[in-house]
């Protein structure tokens, strides 16, 4: 079978990660981090990385300035072989950046949007649309070009008989203006965490958030983190438990790596068990190595890696 085409459409940003904080930072006063490295980030890109490492055909669209950041993004995404000819560069604009302070398992973020702001419907291409087998979308509270659209966008793109999935991921904003009721019904998968999915349906429990999606004909994916995943499709619910691999370096990414997982198996029309379980092991092995995208540098690796876990 021949590997399928995968079109990313997203932010664009590094992450500077400082390691090893001896305090949280008060204002007015220092502290020191005893390392640091900047690296591919964002949650688009990560996804579409490891997806590319894993072997899909994936082309990325998305906006970048014109500075040593956005160098940093093309190469890193090009090393995966990830597509960059439909990434526009606005040279006025600073690309993006995210820093991360990293706690143990946990860690505080700050974004500058930068370039990521000027992604707009128009940038799409529209006109290559229907070569594609599937379109992704990340993130798109925080990117302001695309944001009021973003169902209108779903639509166009279903238009073009091609699947899609959406990982909409935290609002910054905490308004959590999306109207799934009209959106969903153009979106195959819908990829939110636990915590995201309760924000948006406003509820106590996740049963009440699952019975206020439906119906809905998609698979609905949620992310449990060290829990696992859970999915829910037609009159199917399945649960997946994580997988606890050694080392534990950081989380970042584990989302997006597991949302590469889950598609890869869902464009081989794999069982949902198979989807969530693939998903589940491609996040885990994304925890093994700092940031987003290193755990998967490697092929002969993650085989090893996905051979290793039953
Ligand atoms: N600490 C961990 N150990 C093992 N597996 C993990 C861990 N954290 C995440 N995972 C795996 O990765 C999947 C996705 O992680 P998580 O639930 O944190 O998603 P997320 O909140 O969307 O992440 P992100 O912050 O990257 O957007 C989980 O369902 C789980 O399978
Ligand atoms: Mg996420």
């Amino acid at each position: 079978m021949s590997a399928k085409k995968i079109l990313v459409i997203g932010e664009l940003n590094v992450d500077i990660l400082l390691n090893h904080i001896l305090g949280f930072p008060e204002v007015g006063k220092e502290i020191l981090a005893s390392n640091m490295s900047t690296v591919l980030g964002s949650s688009s890109a990560i996804f579409a990385s490891n997806l590319a490492s894993l072997g899909a055909k994936v082309s990325f669209c998305g906006t970048i300035g014109q500075d040593a950041y956005a160098d940093i993004v093309l190469a890193s995404l090009r090393k995966s072989q990830v597509a960059t000819q439909f990434i526009h560069t606005v040279s006025e604009e600073n690309t993006g950046a995210t820093i991360i302070l990293n706690y143990n398992q946990d860690r505080a973020n700050i974004t500058y949007c930068g370039a990521m702001d000027s992604l707009t419907s128009d940038l799409i291409p529209w006109q290559k649309i229907s070569e594609f087998d599937h379109i992704h979308i990340s993130n798109f509270f925080i990117q302001k070009g695309i944001r009021d659209d973003i169902i209108e966008i779903f639509k166009r793109i279903k238009g073009y008989g091609v699947t899609t999935s959406l990982d909409m991921q935290w609002d910054v904003e905490e308004k959590w203006d999306f109207d799934y009721k009209r959106g969903l019904q153009f979106i195959d998968i819908f990829l939110p965490n636990e915590a995201e999915i309760l924000k948006l349906t406003k509820s106590k429990t996740l049963q009440q958030a699952i019975g206020k999606i439906q119906p809905y004909d998609g698979y609905l994916v949620i992310k449990q983190g060290i829990k696992g995943s859970r999915g829910i499709h037609k009159n199917e619910e399945v649960v997946c438990p994580a997988y606890h691999l050694k080392p534990f370096v950081d989380a970042i990414g584990a989302g997006d790596s597991f949302n590469a997982g889950f598609i890869l198996k869902f464009l081989e029309e794999a069982s949902l068990e198979e989807c969530l379980d693939m998903g589940n092991k491609i996040g885990a092995i994304s925890t093994t190595a700092t940031g987003g995208t290193k755990a998967f540098e490697n092929k002969k690796s993650i085989e090893k890696r996905l051979s290793q876990l039953h």
